[in-house]
């Protein structure tokens, strides 16, 4: 018996190669590398406390959290004007001196969305129907030419989309970025697990996997090399954002500035709830730790609680907007030094697997459970964390869903609306609603414009000015 075979015997988990003897030779070698990359010890580990123990979960929540503090935006009350001109200044800066890289999460499975290939080639944008991908791309390609600096754009897959993706931006020629200037790399793994922490098979060569979260991406930016070649090429600033929201800014000078004058490891933009029950995180703070609590651990009582002016108390929203300090990711991602591993959670899901008769089963209740890091655990781990406010409008519009909140079209009435707020800002009359969405649909490629200051400039510049009716694509 081969040692990797005998090693799952010795942990119980022997049933992962029932079928073993049957299987071709690639299979086989295909089992037993995926088998091999499992680390046993911590699977035990984590069925021992996660499921056999429920109460062990960290909640995030207790009585010693409150609110945490954020910077509000210039406009805002609090806001500081003059300190907002200096951050954008030293961003500004920073991005001229190539300090910068954008990281997109690209790993999820996008189950709610229920789209066939990576979310980020679903088209979005309102006539041409860009993909998440190509306005991203545009974006930093904008940036790269504001600064003078190609901006390294990172972007983490997971096995069973990485292929894929690939084989997108090669197709369209990487949407004018130069190919070098595009990074790749696949995420971590970890097997699905039944209720009693046995390995659950997808096929009898297969060993049920999936992506290990978000939060999976700070060892896989460390495993895959990125944090070494950034070091390499003088970047310490990591600009991470999500792969499911159109409107982020990807890369933000302000944001930067800010960043850089708190001398902090990880900073996060946040919006007001829009509602008290919004499905979103909360920034807080536990001693002189801040954290995100999810919305699921944050009494009712408390996600209602309103200050003196009538505003939630419980109001600082996370929309997975970060910026990462390079050794911070070195140092977490790899375990070194006093900081500890980012924590699993649980998700209980439905999993099809092979059972002991070698049928497939398809359940039709939840019946395994997968692990899962969050990248907003990294928070309580960081140096000097700063929260910035941001306009929602400008920066987040997740596309989560196939219909209603958070979905395709929610994204594209948002993106209808900002080109129509940036062109009102610009002169230009647009008749819209009471929301705010413009009568005619049209475009605004980030090329012509990628802010509203942008946008306004390219339109001043341009000799033949269209008016904005239906269809029309300002590229
Ligand atoms: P979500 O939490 O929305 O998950 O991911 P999802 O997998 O995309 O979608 P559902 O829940 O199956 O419908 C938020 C962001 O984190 C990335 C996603 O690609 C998305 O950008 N993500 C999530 C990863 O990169 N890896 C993961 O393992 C999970």
């Amino acid at each position: 018996m081969s040692e990797i075979r005998e090693l799952y015997e010795a942990n119980n988990q022997g049933h992962v190669f029932e079928f073993y003897d049957a299987l071709t030779d690639a299979e086989k070698t295909s089992l037993e590398k995926q088998a091999s990359a499992i680390d046993l010890d911590e699977i035990a580990d984590l069925t021992a406390r996660l499921i056999q123990t429920s109460d062990c979960q960290d909640s995030g929540f207790s009585e010693a959290v409150e609110p945490a503090e954020y910077i509000p935006l210039e406009k805002n009350e609090g806001g500081d004007p003059a300190r907002w001109v200096e951050a954008r200044a030293k961003g500004e800066a920073a991005l001229r001196a190539g300090r910068v890289a954008a990281f997109t999460v690209a790993g999820g499975q996008g189950t709610r969305l229920g789209y066939n290939g990576p979310k980020g080639t679903f088209g979005v944008s309102p006539i041409l129907h860009k993909s998440l991908f190509q306005l991203f791309a545009e974006k930093i390609l904008a940036s790269s030419k504001i600064f003078a600096r190609p901006i390294p754009w990172f972007i983490m897959t997971s096995q069973s989309n990485h292929d894929d993706t690939i084989t997108f931006f090669e197709k369209s020629d990487y949407f004018g970025l130069p190919s070098d200037q595009v990074n790749f790399f696949s995420q971590g793994v970890m097997p699905a697990v039944d209720e009693e922490g046995k390995i659950l098979l997808a096929e009898k060569s297969q060993i049920a996997l999936s992506p290990d979260g978000h939060g999976g991406s700070l060892r896989a930016l460390v495993r895959s090399g990125a944090t070494r070649q950034m070091e390499a090429d003088g970047i310490d600033i990591i600009s991470y954002f999500q792969v499911d929201n159109p409107l982020v800014r990807c890369i933000d000078p302000a944001f930067i500035g800010f960043h850089l004058e708190g001398n902090s490891e990880l900073s996060s933009k946040t919006v007001s709830k829009a509602y008290a029950s919004e499905k979103v995180g909360v920034f807080c703070q536990r001693g002189d730790k801040t954290l995100v609590v999810e919305y699921s651990d944050l009494p009712e009582e408390l996600a209602e609680a309103t200050d003196t002016n009538g505003e939630l108390l419980y109001r600082s929203g996370s929309i997975a907007i970060h910026l990462f300090d390079r050794d911070f990711v070195h140092r977490l991602g790899s375990g070194t030094g006093e900081s500890a591993q980012l924590p699993f959670h649980l998700a209980h899901k439905k999993v099809p697997f092979i059972d002991s008769k070698g049928k497939i089963n398809a359940p039709e209740a939840p019946n395994a459970y997968k692990f899962e890091m969050f990248v907003f655990d990294a928070l309580p781990f960081a140096n000097n964390p700063i929260i910035i406010e941001t306009a929602r409008e400008d920066d987040f519009s997740p596309v989560k869903n196939a219909r209603g909140i958070d979905s395709a079209q929610t994204a594209r009435d948002d993106q209808l609306r900002q080109f129509a707020r940036w062109a009102a800002g610009a002169g230009i009359k647009v008749e819209t609603n009471d929301s705010g969405l413009p009568a005619a649909a049209f475009e605004i490629s980030p090329l012509f414009g990628d802010t509203a200051e942008r946008f306004a400039s390219s339109w001043d510049a341009l000799e033949n000015k269209t008016e904005l009716t239906e269809g029309v694509v300002l590229a």
